[in-house]
């Protein structure tokens, strides 16, 4: 083993760097959010549309994964990826997910959860075609999260359909967006002495009920 595994029970830190209140957070959970991921963005936190995403299969055991938030409002947070996926088939067979959003920097998380829906034909098209040329035949090339013999028929795929719709790849018919619609969130701030602070948003009856949590 390596050094750190004697070790790694003592690494710890004291979260010091602000706090969050009833008084000072929106009543809103989505205006909440905007101005945290604003927050996120302006401190420069690496990668601060990095979010979790967890899934659930038929077989009730739960998976997760690091996608991109491409768009959010009052409808919901959405990502792309292929709908043939682990993910693609899980939410296929069961529509809730959880998301995660982890700014290390700032000491701070959000959690959303919530049901998940296709976004449209038109709404998919209009993100395929804004993304690069090669990322766009990537979406063609990679039959994601299926088992390939090796990288070579990456390579191969692309090439392929690099030939075949050269500067104009279409939208592949399993390659689009999903959007979680939220029903409860919670933003966590990292306190001193683990006393964190933690707010809960939950949908009752069309309004937000905000709730704090003991950490
Ligand atoms: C920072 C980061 C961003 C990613 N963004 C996406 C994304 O937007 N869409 C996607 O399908 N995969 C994305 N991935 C890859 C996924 O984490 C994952 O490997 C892939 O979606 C397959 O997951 P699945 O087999 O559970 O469906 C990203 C990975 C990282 C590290």
């Amino acid at each position: 083993m390596s050094q750190i595994s004697a070790h790694i029970a003592d690494l710890r830190k004291s979260y010091e760097r602000a706090e969050l209140n009833e008084d000072a957070s929106h009543a809103a959970p989505l205006q909440q959010f905007d101005q945290w991921l604003q927050e996120a963005v302006n401190a420069q936190v690496n990668e601060p549309n990095a979010m979790t995403v967890a899934t659930v299969g038929s077989d009730l055991r739960p998976s997760t994964r690091v996608v991109l938030i491409k768009g959010y409002d009052e409808r919901g947070i959405v990502w792309y990826t292929n709908y043939g996926s682990r993910k693609g088939q899980e939410l296929g067979g069961n529509p809730f997910a959880a998301l995660q959003f982890h700014w290390v920097e700032l000491e701070r998380v959000v959690r959303i959860e919530g049901r998940v829906e296709r976004v449209s034909a038109e709404e998919s098209d209009a993100y395929f075609h804004s993304r690069p040329l090669d990322s766009r035949i990537g979406a063609w090339a990679s039959p994601q999260s299926q088992v390939i013999s090796g990288r070579s028929v990456l390579v191969a795929n692309a090439a392929k359909y690099g030939a075949q719709f050269l500067l104009n790849p279409p939208r592949p018919p399993h390659w689009g967006g999903f959007r979680l619609v939220p029903d409860r969130w919670e933003f966590w701030q990292g306190r001193k002495s683990r006393l964190h602070d933690r707010l809960r948003y939950e949908l009752h009856d069309g309004q937000w009920l905000r709730e704090r949590l003991a950490p």
